[in-house]
């Protein structure tokens, strides 16, 4: 569940940002494995949405500035993040969050920043050229 370099897809900012995310899940497994009280677990639940919400917003505004030709379809990727991070967060208030769950989101989006956020990565990398006006 940690950080590797192979995650880089080569633009600095959003490396950065992508390590924070993986920071505040590894503060919500902390918590979750410390059984620290459910409003504690929530709260890092909310943290972590609130920043995948800032950094999904900045990739879809460097997509679109690029006009990258599967912005679409990326934003969607995006909802699916919410929906089971959703999940989780109803989780802390009715039940109790489990390490798998937050497991299997993180797994998600690793998967999503190796093949997604790579591809509009290279394209933008590979030259793509601004359009706005
Ligand atoms: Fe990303
Ligand atoms: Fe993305």
């Amino acid at each position: 569940m940690q950080w590797q370099d192979e995650y880089s897809i080569g633009i600095q900012e959003i490396d950065s940002q992508h390590q924070e995310l993986v920071r505040l899940f590894l503060q919500i497994t902390e918590s979750v494995a410390a059984e620290l009280d459910w409003s504690e677990i929530h709260l890092r639940i909310l943290q972590l949405g609130s920043f995948a919400e800032f950094h999904f917003k900045f990739e879809d505004a460097l997509m679109r500035v690029f006009a990258y030709p599967e912005s679409v379809e990326h934003a969607g990727f995006h909802e699916q993040f919410f929906a089971k991070l959703k999940v989780i967060e109803e989780s802390a208030i009715v039940d109790e969050v489990r390490h798998d769950m937050v497991k299997l989101l993180l797994d998600w989006l690793f998967g999503h920043i190796l093949v997604a956020d790579k591809a509009y990565a290279n394209f933008i990398l590979g030259g793509a050229a601004v359009v706005r006006s």
